[in-house]
């Protein structure tokens, strides 16, 4: 597992609308995990880049917080919701070093776990522990070790292992996670530039004991 990126990192893919995973919309897998009626309030949506789950969740009454770490996601979630009409709340906050106030039903990961290298990952884990209220879950939409390395990627077991003490790992389904293909995967992808595509994720429900 290569090094956890840099927020720096995030916050200059924002800055240079260059993030592939900004696609202008929630992502289906989530779409589809609200209508099974899965996701309750207080709901945390964390590194939530752009704002689409956090928008989507204000807009149906969810009492939904999106928090990420890089400053220009914050502004453009903040952005997003405004242009949309839409009063959805967003946090600069790192994901690390969540207050532990047991504060949530539901967490909603789409796309953040799979980005930590082994320590950060467990000090993830551990951060999620204290804001989650004991029952509640958390969703971990990842992509696979199945695909074709349109980012980091974690296997199966990496999920079931983070997962240990303090946790049952309800569901572990395959999904797909939807990106838009930049430069630099275009060839290997076989697609121009811009091309929106699904690739092969992991959707985890995992409840906090
Ligand atoms: C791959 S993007 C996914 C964004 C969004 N959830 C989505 O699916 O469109 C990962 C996001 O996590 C944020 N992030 C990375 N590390 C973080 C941390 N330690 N705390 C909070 N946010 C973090 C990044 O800034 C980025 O916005």
């Amino acid at each position: 597992m290569d090094e956890t990126p840099t927020m720096s990192r995030f916050d200059q893919a924002y800055a240079s609308n260059t993030a592939p995973w900004v696609i202008g919309e929630p992502q289906p897998a989530i779409v589809e995990l609200e209508h099974t009626g899965a996701i309750s309030s207080p709901v945390l949506d964390i590194g939530c880049g752009a704002g689409e789950h956090t928008i989507l969740l204000a807009r149906l009454g969810y009492d939904v917080l999106g928090m990420d770490f890089a400053p220009r996601a914050i502004e453009q979630a903040r952005a997003n919701a405004a242009a949309r009409g839409v009063d959805a709340r967003f946090e600069v906050g790192d994901a690390l070093r969540l207050a532990g106030t047991s504060t949530y039903r539901t967490v909603i990961d789409s796309a953040l776990f799979h980005i930590f290298d082994d320590a950060d990952r467990a000090a993830y884990v551990r951060s999620l522990h204290g804001v989650c209220r004991p029952g509640g879950l958390v969703y971990v939409l990842a992509l696979s070790d199945a695909g074709r390395g349109f980012g980091p990627q974690v296997g199966e077991d990496t999920i079931r292992s983070a997962f240990g003490t303090g946790w049952e790992l309800e569901s572990l389904q395959t999904t797909t996670y939807r990106g838009v293909v930049g430069e630099a995967h275009a060839e290997a992808f076989g697609v121009a530039a811009g091309t929106m595509v699904d690739e092969p994720a992991f959707l985890a429900r995992v409840r906090r004991l």
